[in-house]
């Protein structure tokens, strides 16, 4: 396990509110519990709960989203969400998240991401670099948030870029919000959107015009797919051709061809597709074939909280169901950056990082066939 927590790591799939630490849901569900707003010992088994289906993991996000209303609160989990996956050595996070409207709260979707930004400043044990570098119009955003990411080059570096998630419950209209914000945020190191939600809500035509809106832009587009058996949305989305999909849990033949004609990489989110029990068990995970096939792949976390693990154990359980070596698990991290949303700047940067590392992960590691 320490060798994968060591080893530089490229996370391309990861949910913010998902990514909160228990410690912290649970101080803030008691302190909600303690103003009246929740009765704690109502959520408390909820949170404490270990093995999740598909439908708890859903009702988990709602008490979630209750609890993590106030924008310090997202500005807090934020912070620590960053902290966590860069002292795991994750040098390049994709950090995706949903931005919410709550008008009883003054929350707006901007307001939402005002407040992940702020979280991504407030860091100050990591040098976090979310801003362009080639970027130089200062804009309402990146006017305030420049600073962070030119400072305090002496610490260990983490690469942030984020994607906005439209949430299969939103209309087209709020869709488009979305995509809106994410072009106007692309100077704070918005590269993307994404789909999610629960898979079993919403039709894939409402989200077309948002979608295609998002790519005419330039906007790289990310799916969440296939989580449920639903043939006609894949292949739906696989005649999208995003430029990555998440999960592809519930794929038939068809689906299978198509994906692999179409090159599409796949964000594998080994535990979590266990624990939600859409793949049956670890060592029939279809991981196993993309990987032999040589399909692009990503092995990501999808949400540390939520389904209690980290990227190293991600890593470390690929190694050990699938008999991958570490100088493997390493070169699969390494073919992961070209995955990324990023710029080829950036991207370069991440395989500078890569090549210096190479020498920790010896021929020691390699396991005979
Ligand atoms: P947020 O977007 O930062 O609020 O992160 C939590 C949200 O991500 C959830 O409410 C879902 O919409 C989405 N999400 C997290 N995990 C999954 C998953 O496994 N499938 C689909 N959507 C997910
Ligand atoms: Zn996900």
């Amino acid at each position: 396990m320490e060798s994968f927590r060591s080893m530089p790591k490229v996370e391309l799939h990861a949910h913010l509110n998902g990514s909160i630490r228990n410690s912290t849901i649970l101080e803030l569900a008691r302190d909600l519990g303690q103003k009246g707003v929740i009765d704690f010992l109502d959520v408390e088994h909820v949170i404490m709960k270990n093995d999740r289906s598909l439908v708890e993991v859903f009702k988990l996000f709602d008490l979630v989203h209750v609890i993590t209303t106030e924008h310090s609160t997202i500005t807090r989990i934020t912070k620590e969400v960053i902290e966590d996956f860069a002292s795991e050595n994750v040098v390049y996070l994709e950090l995706r998240t949903t931005p919410k409207k709550n008008d009883s709260i003054g929350m707006s979707k901007r307001s939402y991401m005002e407040a992940v930004i702020q979280g991504l400043r407030a860091v100050a044990s990591f040098d976090v670099h979310f801003v362009p570098q080639t970027k130089q119009v200062a804009s309402s955003f990146n006017s305030q948030f420049m600073e962070n990411s030119l400072n305090g080059s002496a610490k260990k570096k983490i690469y942030v870029r984020l994607l906005l998630s439209i949430d299969r419950r939103e209309t087209t209209i709020a869709a488009l919000e979305t995509v809106e914000l994410a072009l106007e945020m692309r100077d704070v190191g918005v590269v993307g959107v994404d789909l999610s939600g629960n898979p079993t809500v919403g039709e894939w035509d409402t989200f077309v015009p948002a979608l295609s809106f998002a790519r005419q832009k330039g906007l790289r587009v990310t799916l969440h797919c296939g989580e449920v058996p639903n043939r006609k949305e894949i292949q739906q989305m696989l005649d999208f051709v995003p430029e990555r999909i998440g999960h592809a849990c519930c794929f038939c033949e068809e689906d299978w061809r198509k994906l692999k004609a179409l090159n599409v990489p796949v964000e594998i989110c080994l535990t979590s597709n266990v624990m939600t029990q859409s793949v049956s068990s670890i060592d029939v995970h279809h991981f196993a074939d993309l990987y032999r096939a040589q399909h692009p792949v990503a092995l990501c976390t999808d949400d540390t909280g939520v389904f209690s693990t980290s990227l190293s154990q991600e890593y470390s359980l690929a190694s050990s169901t699938f008999g991958i070596d570490k100088a493997d698990i390493f070169d699969l991290a390494y073919k992961a950056i070209s995955q990324a949303f990023a710029d080829h700047k950036v991207k370069d940067e991440v395989r500078k990082i890569f090549s210096s590392a190479k020498g920790q992960v010896s021929s020691m590691d390699r396991i005979d066939p």
